[in-house]
């Protein structure tokens, strides 16, 4: 297709599909390649192979923009518990604090970044281009809503904001057999009725979502009362304030818990990622153009992060949503219906045709 294919040093796929004239304008379409472990194939790949089928759609059309597809190298923050690796080297944010964070085994980003054969000294080369002038994502819903209203497209207005932390439950080993209920200090139990407490105070509090994901207890065998219990905390919410209330609630929780039962706890703050609201002219450029392609396009909040909630901190940013038949994802039974994916694809070539049209994406410098 006439594109330019580059591996960034973070690991980012990027290719450029080149304006007529050199110092045009430039879109980002793309999304992320890493996924959730036992995951499904859309969630992130969709995005990016969708960048590419408008691509392949324009059948050698140049507009008098560039198109960069960008397939981010990590977003979900699995391996090393912090997300959005790849869309934070394109805003300057990989840091120190960032590449010396390690992952189960004591492997620094760093160190799987050179692992894999990349330089991260080059990491600042990986800055997003000073002439871009928006970044847009398709990704599928994850969610129930599109289906629910009968909807092949949504329009997200905002991401909501998540928190992540890591709580730790220290009590005493003992024996299993030998020590009476009433002597001990066990961390699974506590960790236990704490994660009840989050499952409560979650569902007291309206559109706040809080899970737990993962526990490691130590040490981890049958016949030892648990002496330490490692919990993962993933709180959501459109509302930054209720957001920071309900971790305030959680963190308070957890230390009433542990004094009752003479145990102690500590936590760690993994990531405190505020809500982000898209950009309102790409966003009604998108809902032209899904009007365009036959469809309403839905305007909806995204309770599920992406990076569009991290490039939008320099590139104005927007998200295609696609419907997720049974609203399932983060597993292998996520889907997305094969008629949605070509409608995504006919109302994205509408809205690179309406952009053409936009000053904004004729003049030199978009950003100031
Ligand atoms: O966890 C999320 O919200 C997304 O799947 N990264
Ligand atoms: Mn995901
Ligand atoms: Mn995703």
């Amino acid at each position: 297709m006439g594109v330019r294919v580059q591996i960034d040093a973070v690991g980012n796929f990027r290719a450029l599909y080149p304006a007529p004239e050199a110092d045009s304008p430039r879109l980002l379409v793309g999304s992320h390649l890493d996924t959730v472990p036992n995951a499904g194939a859309y969630d992130g790949p969709l995005g990016v192979l969708l960048a590419v089928a408008l691509l392949e759609a324009l059948h050698g059309r140049r507009l008098p923009y560039a198109i960069e597809v960008v397939g981010f190298s990590e977003e979900e923050g699995v391996r090393f518990g912090v997300p959005f690796i790849g869309s934070r080297a394109l805003v300057g944010r990989v840091d120190g604090t960032l590449l010396s964070t390690t992952d189960a085994q004591g492997i620094s980003v760093r160190d799987a970044i050179e692992r894999f054969g990349l330089n991260p000294n080059e990491i600042p080369l990986a800055r997003a281009a000073s002439d871009v002038c928006g970044y847009l994502e398709f990704h599928i819903e994850q969610g129930p809503v599109l289906e629910s209203l009968n909807l092949a497209l949504g329009v997200v207005e905002s991401i909501a904001g998540q928190s992540r932390m890591e709580f730790t439950f220290v009590g005493r080993a003992n024996h299993a057999g030998t020590t009476p209920m009433n002597l001990r200090h066990d961390a699974m139990g506590a960790a236990a009725e704490w994660i009840t407490a989050v499952e409560y105070i979650a569902k007291e509090t309206p559109q706040l979502v809080a899970t737990v994901g993962s526990v490691e207890t130590l040490p981890g065998a049958v016949n030892v009362i648990a002496g330490e219990v490692r919990a993962s905390l993933d709180v959501r919410h459109p509302d930054d304030d209720v957001r920071t209330r309900a971790v305030e609630q959680l963190i308070h929780s957890a230390q009433q818990i542990a004094r009752l039962r003479g145990l102690s706890v500590r936590w760690k703050q993994r990531m405190n990622q505020p809500a982000v609201a898209m950009d309102s002219f790409l966003s009604s450029q998108i809902e032209q153009a899904i009007g365009k392609a036959g469809c309403r396009a839905h305007r909806m909040v995204s309770g599920a992060g992406h990076d569009a909630m991290i490039t939008a901190e320099q590139i104005p940013s927007a998200m295609v949503f696609l419907r997720t038949p049974g609203g399932v994802s983060h597993d292998p039974t996520e889907s997305v219906l094969a008629d949605d994916v070509a409608l995504a694809i006919e109302a994205g070539l509408y809205l690179l045709d309406q952009l053409a049209a936009t000053t904004t994406f004729q003049k030199r410098t978009c950003r100031a």
